[in-house]
């Protein structure tokens, strides 16, 4: 069954209807999640949610973009969250130079104390790596990350960068960017990469795939993105969910 690598329930656009949605999920062929903490209320209810769902594991960490609200006490939550039962990963973390703010010195701050949180908890890390593609790769070179392991999540750089990662046995989130008509540099970076490094995943509410672009995303949807990885590489969309989940459960011990 397809393995959901990366999606936020706990966001309020799900307020609606999420009990409805997650539980249409198995008969849709979605059989595994990992709801993903980006901020610490967002890391709390993640807890709540693999607690309320069997098939929701979690992944607990903040977000570039929320680091503002980190203090020492605050962090020292979040390592106690990672030694519950379901967690299964730290993340996301990483840099987002898309926006001015929060300080990029203040980013690169937190990215490194989650990095060293990951190690000293023995999980693997999602990374949010946007339009900071060189100070991603310096620190977690710099942390040697390839000893704790993870994945570059909705990965957006060119091959060139696919072969750093890879160089540390890293693995790639493909979601709905694939499906853009626009997206001829990723579709190049998802032909190189090996199948055994390719996770599925939405990043719900966020980034929907074609045919529905620019509304609410849902693991509903990944059934596209797979295809469109199928198409690329030429081999059967059973072959990629099979793959894709073989790999999310070596990753996330599963
Ligand atoms: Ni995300």
């Amino acid at each position: 069954m397809i393995f959901e690598s990366h999606a936020h329930y706990d966001d309020e656009v799900f307020d609606e209807d999420r009990e409805e949605l997650l539980a249409s999920f198995g008969e849709k062929g979605i059989g595994t999640v990992i709801n993903v903490g980006a901020s610490l209320a967002g890391c709390k209810e993640t807890v709540e949610l693999t607690r309320q769902y069997p098939f929701i594991y979690g992944a607990i960490g903040i977000h570039p973009s929320e680091v503002g609200e980190l203090h020492e006490d605050n962090f020292a939550d979040l390592e106690k969250w990672c030694f519950l039962d379901k967690i299964v990963a730290v993340g996301e973390t990483g840099l987002d130079y898309h926006w001015p703010e929060p300080d990029p010195a203040l980013q690169k701050e937190w990215f490194e104390r989650q990095l060293v949180l990951a190690r000293q908890v023995k999980l693997p890390v999602i990374v949010h790596s946007r339009e900071a593609a060189r100070d991603t790769l310096e620190i977690m070179q710099a942390h040697r990350a390839g000893e704790i392991g993870g994945v570059i999540h909705c990965f957006s750089y060119a091959k060139e960068m696919a072969r750093e990662y890879l160089n540390m046995d890293f693995y790639f989130g493909i979601g709905g960017v694939i499906t853009f008509k626009n997206s001829k540099k990723l579709k190049e970076a998802v032909e190189y990469i090996p199948m055994e490094k390719i996770l599925l995943e939405t990043d719900s509410p966020y980034l929907a795939p074609e045919p529905n672009r620019g509304k609410r995303n849902s693991s509903l949807n990944l059934p596209y993105v797979a295809q469109a990885i199928a198409d690329l590489k030429g081999i059967s969309y059973e072959e990629v969910v099979r793959i894709t989940e073989q790999n999310a459960r070596k990753l996330f011990g599963l």
